[in-house]
């Protein structure tokens, strides 16, 4: 039953999340052999999805035969995904108390969620009572070049917010965090690059993508605006128009702690 009432700054995302943070098709596929290659998982397995989304990345683990469970908290980004998904199960549901039996799942995934939540630690713990002894909790996440567009302009609007909402913008700090607190307690944690593939960057398609982030959409109005202002010009000096292209690889990442 949608609970309409647990709302998430990442409904007014939903219809835009797949254009404006989309992934090479390849990749998801990528994501999922690099788990089994790690855990020695040789068939289809049961894999519990928190913070699924638009299925961006669960969609692989549906087509290769998996019985797919993903929980959101989102209503709307569950339903993106629901467009076109069958064999799988889908819930609105909260990482921090996930209606599921204990050790029921052999891979228990948390892709592009940790950074953006504070409630990390019930997420944690909630991922490790449900996972089987010899089951996994992967962390994964999108990486950026250093020296990458993206890169400098995260940088710069982490200033930016700083300087006008007296605060300091956690962006990277609930995913350190919770990845320490795995590491402490797993059997066995393995780092992996899972692909990369090549884009070409423009600072407009940060600021477009920004306008939805769901950090970003929790601060007051007024603060978004004067922010995105501030970092269009800065942007405009620094790499002389907003849509100057930039070829960049980019990576996905994962960490796969065996329990
Ligand atoms: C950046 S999106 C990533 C979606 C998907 N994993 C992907 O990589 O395409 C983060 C998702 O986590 C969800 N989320 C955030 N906090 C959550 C929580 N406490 N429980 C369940 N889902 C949560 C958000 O609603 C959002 O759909």
């Amino acid at each position: 039953m949608p609970d309409q009432t647990m709302s998430s700054t990442f409904d007014s995302a939903a219809s835009t999340f797949e254009h404006q943070r989309s992934l090479p098709r390849e990749v998801p596929e990528a994501i999922r052999a690099a788990i089994w290659s790690i855990t020695g998982l040789s068939g289809p397995a049961r894999v519990l999805d928190i913070g699924a989304g638009t299925g961006r990345i669960g969609r692989a683990f549906v087509a290769a035969g998996d019985s797919y469970f993903g929980v959101d908290t989102s209503l709307a980004m569950l339903q993106e995904f629901s467009i076109d998904a069958v064999n799988c199960t889908l819930t609105q549901a909260d990482g921090n108390h996930l209606p599921f039996s204990d050790r029921s799942f052999d891979v228990v995934l948390l892709m592009q969620v940790l950074s953006g939540v504070d409630d990390w630690t019930g997420i944690l713990d909630e991922a490790r009572r449900v996972v089987r002894v010899g089951g996994c909790v992967v962390v994964g996440r999108s990486s950026n070049p250093e020296w990458g567009v993206d890169t400098q302009l995260k940088k710069q609007l982490k200033h930016i917010l700083e300087d006008i909402h007296l605060a300091p913008f956690p962006t990277e700090q609930s995913r350190r965090q919770a990845m320490a607190l795995l590491e402490s307690l797993a059997a066995r944690h393995t780092h992996a690059v899972a692909a990369s593939w090549h884009v070409l960057a423009t600072p407009n398609a940060f600021l477009l993508r920004h306008r939805t982030g769901a950090r970003f959409v929790a601060l007051p109005p007024n603060i978004q605006k004067q922010a995105l202002e501030k970092l269009g010009a800065w942007a405009e000096s620094t790499f002389g128009s907003l849509d100057a292209e930039f070829a960049e690889t980019r990576s996905f990442e994962i960490d796969v702690y065996e329990f």
